[in-house]
């Protein structure tokens, strides 16, 4: 367990105003929109990780990943358990602290309208919660702690008593990277019907909070003076540092035993993975862009990371579905020279 103080203020709205047509849209949506974790999903489908191997082959795996040695089918079939696993374990850690996250909201906004929708999603976050936890428990063998940079990550956000740094942190920087993630899901996974269903049902309540978080800090940032939006910059890209050094998947080369040194080397620096990795903020930059937060400090940071090109790409402000695969996918396939 993990205890984190904050000083948050609760505000009560005794204005009552709801005249955002948008906001109003996306709170009645949400309501349409419910679904049970339980009844819902057919939890009778099985998984079986041997599958995995039939999507993508010993061969295949070592040709296209290029890893540091090539691996034996037994280490491969390992890899790609351990590999959903951990992912699985941080989208179920990532889903509680987004729980606990909205609950502040729900307290700290200063609007009522806004403060329904949030707590909307709070029930939508612990439906999250409740499917990757039961998957991670009834169909895969294997869970992972939660990743050290998460964990950071999460901490800072929770302790944070300004509402709008609550949301750029959790609606729009974790919940981007969620939201591209499950796009990737498709590609990573797509013989595996109860994952699908799953990350699909997901992936259309995360879209309406990434939305959320768009329409909520809409204008915000253009109000406040050059300090204040100083300390939003260095939040964003302390935030993407933080995600991209947890991305390097590490924990999982110390739990199959691989070489340590030459895998995070493998990941810092293969192409794949590289351009795997860069894609996970195909929907954050265009947001941060439309924030008003794409500055010239953080177009270096951006820059530095490599995916300053995704801000041409369209920001998430209609709760639109990712397109399967996305094109950015595509064409990092086709650079690759993988024929997909
Ligand atoms: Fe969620
Ligand atoms: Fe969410």
């Amino acid at each position: 367990m993990l205890a984190i103080a904050s000083t948050h203020e609760a505000r009560i709205d005794w204005e009552y105003v709801f005249d955002d047509p948008a906001l109003a849209a996306l709170y009645d949506k949400a309501k349409r929109l419910q679904w049970n974790a339980a009844a819902d999903v057919d939890w009778t489908i099985e998984v079986d990780p041997e599958r995995f191997l039939e999507f993508l082959p010993v061969d295949a795996f070592n040709t296209m990943l290029a890893p540091p040695r090539r691996l034996t089918r037994k280490e491969v079939y390992d890899f790609q358990l351990h590999q959903l696993a951990w992912l699985l374990s941080q989208f179920l850690h990532g889903e509680q602290g987004a729980l606990l996250a909205t609950a502040r909201i729900v307290d700290a906004v200063p609007r009522a309208d806004t403060k329904l929708f949030a707590a909307i999603q709070v029930t939508d976050e612990a439906r999250h919660v409740e499917v990757y936890r039961r998957y991670l428990t009834e169909k895969l063998p294997l869970q992972y702690p939660v990743n050290p940079h998460l964990k950071e990550l999460l901490s800072q956000i929770l302790r944070e008593p300004r509402w709008d740094m609550i949301y750029l942190g959790m609606q729009i920087m974790i919940e981007g990277i969620a939201l591209a993630a499950f796009g990737l899901m498709h590609f990573l996974y797509p013989l595996e019907p109860l994952l699908l269903d799953i990350t699909a049902r997901v992936m259309r309540d995360e879209a309406r909070h990434v939305a959320f978080g768009l329409l909520s800090l809409d204008g915000v940032y253009a109000e406040m003076t050059a300090a204040e939006r100083k300390e939003r910059e260095d939040f964003v890209i302390e935030a993407a540092r933080l995600i991209r050094e947890r991305l390097l998947m590490q924990e999982v080369w110390t739990s199959l035993g691989f070489d340590s040194a030459a895998w995070s080397r493998w990941s810092r620096e293969t192409p794949f993975a590289v351009g795997f990795r860069k894609l996970l903020f195909a929907k954050i930059v265009p947001n941060v862009k439309r924030l008003g937060l794409l500055t010239p400090r953080v177009r270096r940071a951006f820059e530095q990371l490599g995916i300053l090109g995704f801000e041409l790409g369209t920001d998430s402000s209609v709760d639109e579905q990712m397109p399967v695969p996305p094109p950015e996918l595509l064409s990092l396939l086709t650079k690759l020279g993988t024929g997909v």
